[in-house]
């Protein structure tokens, strides 16, 4: 394994020019009134972050927050327009250092009339295994995403969530140490995605990174160590799941028995009723409302941190942006 970190973003950037002006060369040098016919779209607009070996990452954003477009620049796909990155401690033109990442995109081509154990094949030729290595990864990882049983079948007349697990053996054959995942959950039902959680689940517990992107939040929350939300091209959150999670006063829930209504609102300014005995309380009068609520002859019977949803925190960043 690479010592720290195993993949960086310092300021990167990319901006496309639509339209047919936009591909010329000396584009810039152009008069203004004929490169004001030209759209640009700043679609990433400088994210820098650092991921640590072994470390499950979510990156996340709403559609057209430039995840893709991000994900496309570290696969060496398109080229940044202004900053750089690292994967697995080397340029991103490192070709030894890509040859231990796997990369699933978000729409796959996959050669449709291929069946599995020739789909695996090929991608396994890129790397360098021989034929025996690459038939028996190919088998145990088609076995490992259940698709044992549709070896004669060609991919064409697979399920989405077939294609999904396809792609990610696919994106395995090389045993990276660095599995970049675009949106790998899109589109499926909610079984198929408790499959591709597992599969993620697996890949940490074999010390691998993983580096996924999805709007899709509840799916997140369960797997990730830490998370980057990005909105508009740029990155407004990043931490520790939990710590995104508790941030912020979402204030303490307190079940209290033996407390009439109106005397609990009494105990301070930030308490509500919620309903029966459940309070809430803002954190910075935990300590005086437990304290006065025991004056008055109630019986605390739990404390519980009010946790945010990460799609609470999501909508807040969108709607700020
Ligand atoms: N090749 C391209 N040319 C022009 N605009 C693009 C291109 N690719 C992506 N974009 C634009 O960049 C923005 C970010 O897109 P994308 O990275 O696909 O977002 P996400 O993956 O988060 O949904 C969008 O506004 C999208 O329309
Ligand atoms: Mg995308």
């Amino acid at each position: 394994m690479t010592a720290s970190p195993i993949l960086t973003l310092s300021d990167l950037e990319k901006t496309f020019t639509t339209g047919f002006l936009g591909a010329l060369p000396g584009f810039r040098r152009l008069p203004w009134q004929v490169r004001g016919i030209v759209q640009t779209v700043h679609a990433v607009r400088g994210i820098s972050l650092t991921v640590e070996p072994g470390e499950t990452f979510g990156f996340l954003g709403p559609n057209g927050a430039g995840k893709t477009t991000t994900i496309k620049m570290l696969m060496g796909l398109i080229r940044p327009s202004k900053g750089s990155a690292t994967l697995l401690g080397k340029p991103l033109n490192d070709r030894a250092a890509r040859a231990r990442i796997g990369y699933l995109p978000e729409q796959p081509y996959f050669y449709e009339h291929l069946k599995p154990m020739e789909f695996l094949d090929f991608y396994g030729g890129l790397f360098p295994m021989t034929v025996r290595e690459r038939r028996d990864r190919a088998r145990a990882l088609l076995d490992r995403v259940g698709l044992s049983h549709a070896l004669d079948r060609p991919i064409r007349k697979f399920s989405k969530g077939m294609v999904q697990r396809i792609g990610i053996a696919q994106a395995l054959i090389n045993a990276p140490e660095l599995v970049v995942l675009d949106e790998p959950m899109s589109g499926l039902d909610p079984l198929g995605r408790k499959e591709i959680r597992d599969l993620i689940f697996e890949l940490k517990h074999q010390g691998r990174t993983v580096f996924f992107s999805s709007h899709i939040l509840q799916d997140v929350e369960q797997i990730c160590d830490r998370v980057a939300i990005l909105v508009r091209g740029e990155v407004k959150r990043t931490g520790p799941i939990n710590t995104l999670l508790e941030d912020g006063d979402g204030g303490v829930e307190v079940l209290v028995a033996g407390l009439p209504a109106e005397t609990a609102a009494r105990l301070g300014s930030g308490v509500s009723l919620r309903e029966g005995h459940r309070y809430v309380v803002a954190s910075v009068e935990v300590d005086a409302f437990l304290r006065a609520a025991l004056e008055v002859g109630g019986s605390i019977r739990s404390v519980t941190p009010q946790r945010r949803s990460l799609e609470a925190i999501f909508v807040e960043e969108a709607q700020r942006a």
